[in-house]
């Protein structure tokens, strides 16, 4: 069997916090073992370019229970959990990942995941399905369809679709409500803040954190960062979404005001060089910059270089830049998503929901072969409202049913006052 990991001996480790994970995955455990009695996947080979992470290895095994010939990728390269891809490695699915592993390497192994010449593609990012446009067109005829984890990689596939780039059918994973209403907002609300206390251990409790984008992500890690005592402020380009972040009782400003005042800034926006040489100039001595959003571009890094006189590293995903005038800024996790960079990525439990609906999409595709043209697609509703139902089962939480007179009432239009 063909991977490239970091070291085999770390299987062990990585089995044991994969079972961990598990545990908080009650809805991948039941599909799991609806799979592995009717293998959707029989005679299906996939490729997934996905974050490494024991969640991602749950996902994979259920996959493989369901029948399929998996071999997965890392989809940034420093979001792998070495003992994880080990893990995977040791249960039979190639995986080709190493944390920290540079450029090359990152498309290198996406390469090698394409040699498997899927049926099936699982993106985060849009990197393995534009990469087969680009570089792999052959394998396109073999492909049923794929589907994508993440905002960032579903505009980038809408903008192949308007563009009639795209060949095949994608299912938009983060657009189901079971994924972006838990996984962008709790999900990387609390690892974004476990990301940059691991990195730096700062006290949150009376900073000014600066957070850049009030989407979904930006919405979870602004809550999160005021429980911990934060004063936060929001930086926005969208009216709505600022006049949100107004009356949910933060500060909204420009980034060129907020520039001045801020203690740590966290982008999540999936737009590039919102932290700009501009706003550089305005920062206050000891600054912190973390990214959470899908790319490293949020941050202009290179005009960051280009005006720092001295970099050094002064902890684990913590660089130091000095400017000519003597101020510091602190780059945290190379400007790649912090959350995964310096921390464990999502709780297991958001990654049930986001992953569940990674696994029917995928089921769905199977089902729908050759029945879909090419386009993005959503996540079909019934299986975002299962996903729903199955996830509150496992927590213990009953809800209420209408009553046959509500719901003809709500079909009705004759009834007013
Ligand atoms: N870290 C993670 O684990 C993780 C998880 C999910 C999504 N993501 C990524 O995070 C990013 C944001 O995702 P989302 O679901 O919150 O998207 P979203 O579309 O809901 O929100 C993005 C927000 O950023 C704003 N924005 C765009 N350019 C801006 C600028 N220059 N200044 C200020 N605001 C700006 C937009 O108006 C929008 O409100 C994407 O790249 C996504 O792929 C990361």
């Amino acid at each position: 069997m063909d991977y490239d990991i970091k070291n085999k001996s770390l299987a062990k480790q990585g089995k044991l916090r994969i079972e961990w994970a598990g545990r908080e995955m009650p809805v991948i455990k039941l599909i799991k073992k609806r799979f592995s009695r009717e293998k959707p996947f029989k005679g299906i080979r996939i490729s997934g370019c996905l974050h490494i992470t024991t969640e991602t290895a749950n996902l994979g095994l259920a996959l493989q229970e369901g029948g399929a010939d998996l071999v997965l990728c890392a989809s940034n390269p420093l979001s792998t959990q070495d003992d994880a891809a080990a893990a995977l490695v040791d249960y039979g699915i190639p995986t080709f990942a190493i944390k920290g592993e540079n450029n090359k390497t990152y498309y290198q192994h996406i390469t090698s995941a394409l040699k498997h010449k899927p049926n099936l593609t699982v993106d985060d990012g849009a990197d393995l399905v534009s990469t087969v446009h680009q570089e792999r067109k052959s394998l396109i005829s073999n492909i049923i369809g794929g589907t994508e984890e993440t905002t960032t990689g579903i505009i980038r596939l809408k903008n192949m679709a308007e563009d009639g780039a795209l060949k095949y059918p994608i299912i938009a994973v983060n657009d189901a409500q079971t994924k972006h209403f838990f996984d962008n907002r709790y999900g990387t609300g609390q690892s974004t803040v476990d990301g940059i206390t691991r990195a730096t251990n700062i006290l949150w409790a009376g900073k000014k954190v600066v957070v850049c984008g009030y989407g979904w992500c930006g919405r979870g890690i602004a809550q999160r960062a005021q429980g911990l005592g934060a004063q936060v402020i929001i930086t926005e380009v969208n009216p709505i979404r600022a006049l949100e972040a107004a009356m949910d009782d933060y500060q909204v400003m420009p980034l060129a005001e907020a520039a001045k005042v801020g203690d740590v800034f966290i982008t999540v926006t999936g737009n590039r060089s919102v932290i700009d040489q501009s706003h550089f100039a305005k920062l206050k001595d000891g600054a912190i910059l973390a990214n959470s959003g899908h790319f490293n571009v949020e941050i202009n890094i290179p005009a960051l270089e280009r005006l720092a006189k001295k970099k050094r590293q002064v902890r684990p995903f913590v660089e130091e830049y000095s400017l000519v005038d003597g101020r510091r800024i602190f780059l945290l996790g190379e400007g790649r998503l912090i959350n995964l960079a310096a921390a464990e990525g999502h709780p297991a439990s958001v990654m049930d929901m986001s992953f569940a609906n990674q696994a029917l999409a995928l089921e769905h595709l199977v089902k729908n072969k050759g029945k879909l043209k090419p386009g993005v697609y959503p996540v079909p509703e019934q299986i975002d409202r299962e996903i729903g139902r199955l996830k509150l089962k496992a927590m213990n939480i009953n809800i209420d049913t209408l009553t046959r007179e509500q719901k003809k009432y709500l079909e009705s239009w004759e009834a007013g006052t």
